[in-house]
């Protein structure tokens, strides 16, 4: 009779223990390679007609969107830089202008580069918008998002490490079928820099594959590893040259002084977006502006505190394993004491979720150096998974560690669906499975209004 007590009490006991342990899923998708579409791919395809604006994009030209910086690329001639817009396409009444650039990088000459800011624009209204004027006249739309507010709701799609692959393909095309609002973008673009001498033609196929999408609502852009193109072989010693050229950030807008890190107010959300590749030691730009940006966050206004960067503090596989730990060292306890509630990065190209988790009491005395569970924690969710060329990164560490909560080696996006202050429905999809089936979900609970246990 005792043995049978003792075989129970043992059965529940690695039965709380399961419940305890995170997830390394055992999905195992199909091995293929991972391969760019080719250059005549219908996704790369330049719009028909003279001088077309090709490669439409838009992000925030401020901080909360009432200005929205809308850059196309025009390939024969400047033509006309005007953007007309307004609340119908038949009255598109206002106009502003654009600014014109161009770079060289080695032996490729870029089309010519349009940066326009629309301003004064209303919150949570739909505009359209036209360029090419002239020539070829092309024309989109977009809402502008909603007042910030602390109930406000939004939903956010999360895309990381995308590049130009037909899996890349794949994950647009799933995220456009959940739909957002806006992306949150956490680095490496179009991984142009993988071909010889970087070849940018392939920064303008990635720019006209993704505008069925950013033509029509901002994504707010990161900087990955691959945007530092950096090749003092071929003399191309500039940091970022043409991601800066392409693509703009609100930063000034944001008291910063580069357009690696900067900040926006999107509905109930403020987001923080850090440079991994900048840096960010103390006295350093990076670390000034953050230090001060920390104290601007209203939680009454916008409850929900998410931060962008692109190397993960928090990830248990062995690729690129420890990169972000010197940026983690800097900045998590400034993280904790702020009590963001999501860090999302991207990097590593597979998928994980962490509890909340922190490590914070280590000195050079003490030696603590465990992470350890805490409700003041932010989550960090890994979402580098958006299908670039250099494919999956499917050796996780084992024993899983004990801040990881779910981790698989697919390729997906994620959305984050923002109700109110207190709760938002975060879900991860996989590519290899239909765009609705949810692989991972979590409801997360907000840390400053309602700091519950919500990552077991
Ligand atoms: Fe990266």
């Amino acid at each position: 009779m005792a043995a049978r007590r003792l075989l129970g009490l043992l059965a529940l006991a690695v039965l709380l223990a399961a419940a305890d342990a995170g997830v390394t899923s055992a999905y195992r998708r199909k091995l293929e390679a991972t391969a760019d579409m080719p250059l005549d791919a219908d996704v790369f395809r330049a719009p028909p007609g003279y001088n077309a604006p090709q490669q439409v994009h838009i992000t925030l030209g401020d901080q909360t969107g009432t200005a929205m910086t809308v850059s196309w690329v025009t390939p024969d001639e400047p033509g006309n830089g005007t953007v007309a817009y307004g609340l119908s396409p038949e009255t598109m009444v206002l106009s502003a202008k654009a600014t014109l650039t161009r770079y060289d990088y080695y032996n490729y000459t870029s089309g010519f580069i349009h940066h326009c800011t629309l301003t004064k624009l209303k919150h949570g209204v739909k505009y359209y918008y036209a360029m090419g004027f002239g020539h070829t006249v092309r024309t989109f739309s977009f809402t502008t998002p909603p007042k910030p507010g602390p109930d406000v709701p939004f939903k956010f799609g999360l895309i990381g490490d995308l590049g130009q692959t037909f899996d890349s393909n794949s994950t647009v095309s799933h995220y456009e079928a959940n739909g957002g609002d806006a992306v949150l973008f956490v680095g490496d673009l179009s991984y142009a820099d993988n071909y010889p001498l970087h070849d940018n033609n392939r920064w303008d196929t990635w720019a006209r594959f993704v505008e069925r999408s950013v033509a029509y609502q901002p994504w707010l852009w990161t900087a990955g590893n691959h945007e530092l193109d950096y090749d003092p072989e071929i003399g191309e010693t500039t940091l970022f040259k043409p991601f800066t050229h392409r693509y703009p950030t609100p930063y000034r807008a944001a008291g910063s002084t580069e357009p690696f890190w900067y900040s926006v107010k999107i509905a109930s959300a403020h987001i923080i977006v850090l440079s991994s590749y900048s840096s960010y030691g103390k006295y350093t730009p990076q670390w000034l502006w953050l230090s001060q940006e920390l104290g601007r966050v209203d939680r009454k206004t916008t409850p929900w505190l998410i931060v962008l960067l692109h190397s993960p503090w928090y990830n248990s596989n062995n690729y690129h394993y420890m990169e972000g730990e010197t940026m983690r060292v800097q900045f998590e306890r400034w993280l904790v004491d702020a009590k963001v509630d999501i860090v999302l990065a991207g990097h590593v190209h597979s998928y994980e979720r962490s509890r909340r988790f922190s490590n914070i009491e280590y000195d050079i005395v003490n030696g603590k150096a465990t992470p350890v569970h805490n409700l003041d924690a932010p989550v960090y969710i890994n979402i580098g998974d958006g299908g670039n060329i250099e494919g999956i990164a499917d050796n996780f560490t084992k024993p899983m560690p004990a801040y990881s909560a779910f981790r698989e080696a697919s390729f997906g996006h994620a959305t984050l669906e923002i109700k109110n202050r207190t709760h938002a429905y975060y879900e991860w999809h996989r590519n290899h499975d239909g765009a609705k089936v949810t692989a991972d979900s979590v409801w997360l609970t907000n840390r400053y209004w309602m700091p519950t246990d919500d990552s077991n």
